[in-house]
């Protein structure tokens, strides 16, 4: 069973859309980006019809390593019934989403909030970026990463062959914490299956996730990023690489050379052939 299907078994919507081409490939590419995808990412190995909600967090347990020079990671996501009984996975659109966070009341955030700030690309982006919350420029527009961390998230992704709208940008929070104050656990608790759900009608071939709180938030973890990094991780059956977050660049440009591999990495996973999809 692969990773849609045990997200169908545990009550998501089926999906049935066409998949679109992928982003052009730019011409100082040394590969081609392929042209279309081939196939969903392998799936952890869990047990769809599991009745409780038992996060799947385990030390290279089920991930396979599709890149063979670098190690499997953590492996989150599977039969979380909790989450796709969510009424979140209901939404059959990108646009749902939007339209739904926008009267999102299952946290006071909305209320402080000028605007919501529910994620922003390409619908059917191979690649996905997952930073933390907005701030105040991205709450003022209503885009993630607007600012001077989106600028350099930009040039980032340009290093790499790939334009904002090639991809898909979401952050775990979709409205702004009150003067950038770290998210609570309950936000993040009632936000999240926001982010699921995105993550399951974009379907993309590789997340990153950007800075420490994105990266301990999907992974379910509490290690630093400096662990996290150069591990190919599993989200829900995507793989994930995780690196620092731009703002954290902008303080310490030393972190952009690792930051360099670890976008390398991500475009590693993006260009190499997909395995053929199951049954
Ligand atoms: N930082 C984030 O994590 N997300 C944004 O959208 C902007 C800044």
């Amino acid at each position: 069973m692969n990773w849609r299907d045990a997200i169908r078994a545990a009550g998501g919507a089926p999906d049935t859309r066409g998949r679109a081409a992928v982003p052009p490939a730019q011409p100082d590419q040394e590969e081609a980006m392929p042209k279309r995808k081939a196939g969903p990412p392998a799936a952890p190995v869990v047990p769809a019809d599991s009745p409780i909600h038992v996060p799947v967090t385990q030390q290279g347990a089920t991930a396979e390593s599709p890149l063979e020079d670098v190690p499997a990671g953590l492996v989150v996501g599977g039969a979380s019934r909790a989450i796709f009984e969510d009424p979140a996975f209901k939404l059959n659109s990108l646009e749902e989403i939007a339209a739904t966070v926008a009267g999102c009341r299952r946290c006071p955030l909305y209320a402080t909030a000028i605007n919501p700030v529910p994620g922003t690309g390409h619908p059917d982006a191979d690649f996905m970026i997952v930073g933390e919350a907005p701030g105040a420029n991205e709450d003022e527009q209503g885009e993630p990463f607007v600012g001077a961390s989106g600028q350099l998230l930009t040039k980032i992704i340009g290093a790499i062959g790939l334009a904002r709208s090639d991809v898909f940008i979401a952050n775990v929070l979709k409205h702004r914490p009150p003067g950038n104050r770290n998210p609570l656990p309950e936000e993040v608790t009632a936000c999240s299956p926001y982010l699921v759900r995105q993550i399951e009608l974009v379907r993309p071939k590789v997340i990153l996730a950007l800075g420490t709180f994105a990266a301990q938030t999907l992974l379910e973890t509490k290690l630093t990023i400096g662990k996290l990094r150069g591990q190919i991780h599993r989200y829900y059956g995507v793989p994930l690489i995780v690196t620092y977050h731009p703002a954290a660049l902008l303080r310490n440009p030393a972190w952009k050379r690792p930051t360099w591999e670890d976008v390398q990495l991500a475009r590693r996973i993006l260009d190499r052939p997909q395995p053929a999809a199951d049954a």
